[in-house]
């Protein structure tokens, strides 16, 4: 399905069934609180769960240990009457949907038609509220085209939703839907309901403004607004009352002035985050709708939820957060909206506890972060192999703390968050490592790098590299708290500089090249051309088992830790991990794209940069995958493509000593505008071909 991409605009007048699922992907809606899908509230549904709406950090086990993200009550549940006929069953044409992301309103057009020729127009606005995040609204404007007649609108809220989970493993699919609430207390204009196992409660009321029957002569409008509030266990207080309270405000207030203060808030978060570009107006449009999501995905103001994989998109996943939140998209929040990235982070610090229990359920000391965590640090991965050896998560959230504080300057993050679990991952990573006295060198063992095809191995580059930068961290950390701080030794701190020191790397210093593990030479070696001819991932056609033994990545692994690092690796270095890794990579994780089009950014090398931004920039919008319909929107890739452009393109990089600014601009795009926080200061960025990069420092927000 082709969309029309605007510079700030969203649109399609494809209204198909066969479209509909990728539809309300692209077209999902968000406030960082609650997500929804991008349905029609008048269509009929096809069953409990694909009409799906989430709040961040709402979860309730499946089974013993293992938790899905909560598909909540249908608040947007309508029945369109003209003449007493239901219009959703009515063929329609006209048919135009429109997301406008300058304000994260979603309006949707179509005439419908019934076996009398009466023609009936309809249009629906609705949105998340960013200045109330508990409030939802819609206006349904209802216009008899060519009849005198009844118009009815009848709107409540739809308790009977399921949760269909989904297996980790995306072969398996599943058919069984869990039923995961309890009764509904229905009362008048709202109800309250919790979940089954754990009592977790929600309450949605809702109100409506307008008349819910109206006789219209030829060519009138039937104007019916609702709004919603919602409040959860998460909150602080009785869910019950704050709702009704909030949806009592919220309709006086009225569906046009809470437009205008939710566009007001809109404008806030954009006026940070925009980035202008001179170029083609669809790639603008793209640009924009990865941050627009970005913006959307993120739990902005609750330092206990982060963002799944599929944001709230999607129950992909069951809605759990992996390194995509630290590695891919923290930068972007980290540079545009400090506050939400320290949010994210104190998510972790705030699962820390269950993370030191995990590390001891696996025998181990420190804290163990889990490769798939939720509103708990326990291990969600169901897939043993990934679950118990991808262990560059804890690795990845200490560089993320790293970051934030080398950027923000946050020293009293540092002392009251990052310290401690700097300390904590440390002595993870030390009883993790395995001494090998013969050649008195580290070993890390059994463990499962970013490139997932790579079986379970031994010294994978990248996660050895995160752990030693870990363990560093610590030791810096320890040399500023002083002694005595959480009871670390000296011969703790010690062993962690030998276990830095001594890790083993592979490096062939002729060549430059840095070996991704111990054993990925040995494996077969293939033409990935001769198995791959499109974009979707080979392990439908090739089983996960036979790929491990075939010398291709899965995605960036040794050029990942190099985008991460790129200080670290001198150009040769870049370029030979380059020429080694990037004809093997088949890019079967939507994570590949952005960082292989950063990388070509950075060496220069043009057509290749331009290809994987291309694929990444609109790696939704043009359904590059095949498998946005069916999981949503993929959050990782919309961070990564934001690191291309910012930190490949606009060669943008913070550290101790500033803010620099190296462009590396492409033909196609002539110029860029963009804004990021450094230090705490807003800085405005101007960059065009030939002229050398301003840097603002000193502008007001
Ligand atoms: C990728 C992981 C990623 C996960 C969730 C997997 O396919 O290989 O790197 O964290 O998806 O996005």
């Amino acid at each position: 399905m082709e969309l029309k991409i605007k510079p700030w605009r969203i649109e399609t007048t494809d209204g198909s069934l066969e479209t509909k699922d990728f539809r309300e992907s692209i077209f999902c809606q968000a406030n960082g609180y609650m997500g929804m899908r991008g349905y029609a509230p008048e269509d009929r549904k096809v069953n409990n769960y694909s009409r799906a709406a989430f709040l961040a950090g709402f979860y309730e086990y499946i089974r013993p240990g293992i938790t899905d993200m909560v598909n909540q009550p249908d608040v947007s549940s309508t029945t369109l009457l003209a003449n007493g006929i239901d219009i959703s069953a009515l063929p329609k044409e006209g048919f135009k949907q429109v997301l406008n992301m300058r304000d994260g309103t979603l309006y949707r057009c179509y005439t419908a038609e019934d076996t009398q020729g009466r023609k009936t127009h309809v249009a629906v606005t609705r949105f998340l509220s960013m200045a109330r995040r508990h409030v939802a609204a819609f206006r349904f404007e209802v216009t008899s085209v060519n009849h005198a007649g009844t118009i009815t609108i009848e709107t409540g809220i739809d308790s009977a939703v399921e949760n269909l989970p989904i297996s980790d493993n995306q072969l398996n699919e599943n058919t069984e839907t869990s039923r995961l609430w309890g009764e509904p207390e229905v009362h008048t204009g709202g109800l309250y309901m919790e979940t089954v196992v754990s009592k977790r409660g929600v309450a949605a009321e809702y109100r409506v403004i307008g008349n819910k029957s109206a006789v219209l002569n030829h060519g009138e409008t039937a104007v019916l607004d609702k709004i919603v509030a919602i409040y959860s266990f998460r909150d602080e207080g009785d869910p019950r009352s704050m709702a009704i309270q909030a949806a009592d405000t919220a309709a006086t207030f009225g569906f046009d002035a809470l437009l205008a203060e939710n566009a007001e808030a809109w404008d806030a978060l954009w006026n940070t985050a925009d980035i202008e570009v001179d170029a083609d107006e669809a790639l603008q449009g793209a640009i924009r709708y990865n941050v627009f999501s970005l913006i959307q995905t993120a739990p902005h103001n609750d330092p206990h939820a982060s963002i799944g994989a599929r944001g709230l998109s999607h129950g992909r996943y069951k809605g759990c957060t992996f390194w995509d939140t630290e590695i891919f998209m923290l930068p972007f929040y980290l540079f545009t909206n400090p506050a939400t990235a320290k949010n994210l982070l104190l998510y972790r610090y705030h699962t820390m506890q269950d993370a030191i229990e995990s590390a001891s359920r696996f025998s181990l000391t420190g804290a163990r972060y889990s490769w798939m965590a939720s509103d708990t640090g326990f291990e969600q991965c169901e897939t043993w192999d990934t679950g118990c050896c991808e262990i560059h998560i804890t690795a990845d959230i200490a560089y993320a703390f790293g970051r934030y504080i080398e950027v923000t300057g946050d020293e009293d993050f540092f002392a009251q968050h990052a310290a401690e679990v700097y300390i904590q991952t440390a002595r993870y990573w030390a009883s993790r490592f395995t001494y090998d006295a013969a050649d008195d060198r580290y070993n890390l063992l059994f463990v499962k790098g970013p490139d997932e095809y790579c079986g379970v191995t031994n010294n994978n580059l990248y996660t050895v590299k995160m752990a030693a930068h870990n363990l560093q961290l610590a030791i810096s950390a320890m040399e500023r708290m002083g002694q005595g701080f959480l009871n670390v030794t000296d011969e703790e701190i010690n062993r962690w500089r030998e276990i830095a020191s001594k890790a083993v790397v592979r490096y062939d210093a002729d060549t430059c090249l840095y070996h991704q593990d111990d054993v990925f030479h040995l494996l077969e070696p293939i033409n990935p051309a001769d198995y791959k001819d499109d974009n979707t991932p080979l392990y439908h056609r090739i089983s996960f088992d036979r790929l491990q033994r075939y010398q291709v990545l899965k995605q960036a692994d040794v050029l990942m830790l190099m985008a991460l690092f790129p200080k670290n690796f001198t150009d040769a270095q870049k370029q030979a991990a380059w020429s080694h890794y990037e004809p093997k990579t088949l890019h079967d994780s939507t994570l590949s794209f952005g960082a292989h089009a950063l990388m070509a950014a950075t060496l220069g090398i043009a057509g290749k940069a331009e290809d994987y931004f291309y694929k990444s920039c609109f790696l939704d919008l043009k359904n590059v995958m095949a498998n946005t319909a069916h999981e949503g929107i993929h959050t990782a890739a919309l961070g990564i493509t934001w690191q291309a452009l910012i930190f490949g393109f606009a060669g943008l990089w913070a550290d101790g000593d500033g803010l620099h600014c190296d462009p590396k601009l492409p033909q196609w795009i002539r110029g860029m505008r963009f804004r990021v926080f450094h230090k705490g200061r807003p800085c405005q960025i101007r960059i065009k071909h030939g002229e050398e990069a301003q840097i603002n420092q000193h502008i007001g927000t």
